[in-house]
């Protein structure tokens, strides 16, 4: 008989990688197959701690691979498809995108017809119980003004980056498989995630890793713009719960009611690494800060209402922006051969076309 499982799309990713961590340690009945394309930013590395458990399997490939996933899917039999794989960078998709449209609207799409076949030749109550959770973002309800009150599931899209647009396509087409073919599916919306294996494209990551190696920090315009962050690990026990306890057709934000500036977020890091770090000529790390060029269409603020995560999952963040951030700001002192094994080649063409002519 196949053991019981879910399947992970984009497993090797930021998240994903936190997701079956965690899924690993709390979910024993249910095995996990990650299905990762493994791009610039898929890295077998930080699955490597489960890559011998026998409740993780991988395989190689992309969500656009019809034939490919459908294979998996009918070998596997999951009772779950969780969907992190996308393009996830917002200043990758202002420079190229079209890979963002690639994955983000036609390999969603792909992935769905795989799982509408999958599912709709299920046994009733398998069938009944099946789950798809598509993983998206806060972005796709646009930008707020300082006195605006939160999103809630209700806000409008109003996306405004290459990036968002995608994943808000993404989203529709998901609704439009729940609405059609009532795929049971599912569509969380998060704030910006934080901690242990985010690439360092992003800006946490990016600060800490540039602050210990001297450089400067690059702050876009005015270092005013707002993000909710949130502890990727409390990300990761809100999809468990919304898969166990959401309704199908429904989109449950999730965010951390941790707003802050990003130059606040800077120098909150520059602190810490004050504290555990200091420079060798014994400089505040904060004398790196760098403004620089603004992003182009710059969202100024997101924020996210959580009231019916909370009320209808039970979902509460347990990590504050100040002890999540000192967790993370740990691992990636304590994890130096993660940290080399991502900073080498792609990497660094990245650096040079994001970052040279700001
Ligand atoms: P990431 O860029 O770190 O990882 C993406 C993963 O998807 C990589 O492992 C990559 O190899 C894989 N992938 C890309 N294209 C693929 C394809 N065509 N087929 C199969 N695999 C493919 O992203 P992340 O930060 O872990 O984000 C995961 C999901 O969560 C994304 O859908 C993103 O939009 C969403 N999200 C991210 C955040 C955040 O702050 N990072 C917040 C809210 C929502
Ligand atoms: P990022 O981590 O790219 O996430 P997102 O754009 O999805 O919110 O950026 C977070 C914020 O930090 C965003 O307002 C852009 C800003 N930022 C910088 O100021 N400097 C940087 O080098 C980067 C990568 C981002």
């Amino acid at each position: 008989m196949t053991q019981a499982c879910i399947i992970v799309t984009g497993g090797a990713g930021f998240i994903g990688a936190n997701f079956i961590h965690q899924w690993i340690a709390t979910e024993p009945a249910l095995s996990v197959i990650n299905l990762d394309k493994l791009t610039y930013a898929g890295n077998p590395a930080s699955l490597r701690a489960v890559e011998s458990n026998p409740n993780y399997a991988f395989a190689r490939a992309d969500i656009g691979d019809f034939d490919t996933v459908c294979r998996l899917l009918a070998q596997r039999k999951p009772v779950a498809v969780v969907n992190f794989a996308a393009e996830s960078h917002v200043d990758r998709s202002i420079h190229g995108p079209g890979e963002f449209v690639q994955t983000n609207i036609v390999g969603t799409f792909q992935l769905l017809e795989a799982v509408r076949s999958y599912w709709s030749a299920l046994p009733n109550e398998t069938r009944r119980q099946f789950r798809f959770l598509h993983v998206s973002t806060d972005e796709v309800y646009g930008s707020l003004q300082a006195s605006d009150p939160p999103f809630t599931e209700r806000s409008p899209y109003a996306p405004n980056s290459p990036y968002s647009a995608s994943k808000a396509g993404s989203d529709h087409l998901v609704r439009a498989y729940h609405h059609t073919y009532g795929l049971p599916a599912i569509t969380t919306n998060c704030s910006n995630n934080y901690g242990p294996y985010q690439f360092p494209e992003k800006l946490i990551p990016l600060v800490i890793l540039n602050a210990l190696a001297g450089k400067p920090l690059p702050v876009y315009g005015d270092g005013m713009n707002v993000r909710d962050w949130l502890y990727v690990g409390d990300h990761c026990t809100a999809i468990r719960l919304a898969l166990s306890k959401g309704r199908p057709g429904e989109m449950y934000n999730i965010g951390g009611n941790n707003e802050r500036t990003n130059i606040d977020v800077v120098r909150v890091i520059c602190g810490i690494l004050d504290e555990l770090r200091p420079a060798s000529d014994r400089k505040k790390h904060e004398s790196l800060i760098t403004y620089v060029a603004d992003r182009p269409g710059h969202d100024r603020r997101y924020a996210i209402d959580a009231t019916k995560s909370s009320d209808e999952l039970g979902w509460k963040p347990t990590d504050t922006f100040e002890s999540g951030i000192r967790k993370t700001v740990r691992w990636y002192l304590d994890n130096p051969d993660w940290v080399q094994g991502v900073v080498s080649g792609e990497y660094r063409k990245w650096v040079e076309t994001n970052y040279s002519r700001r």
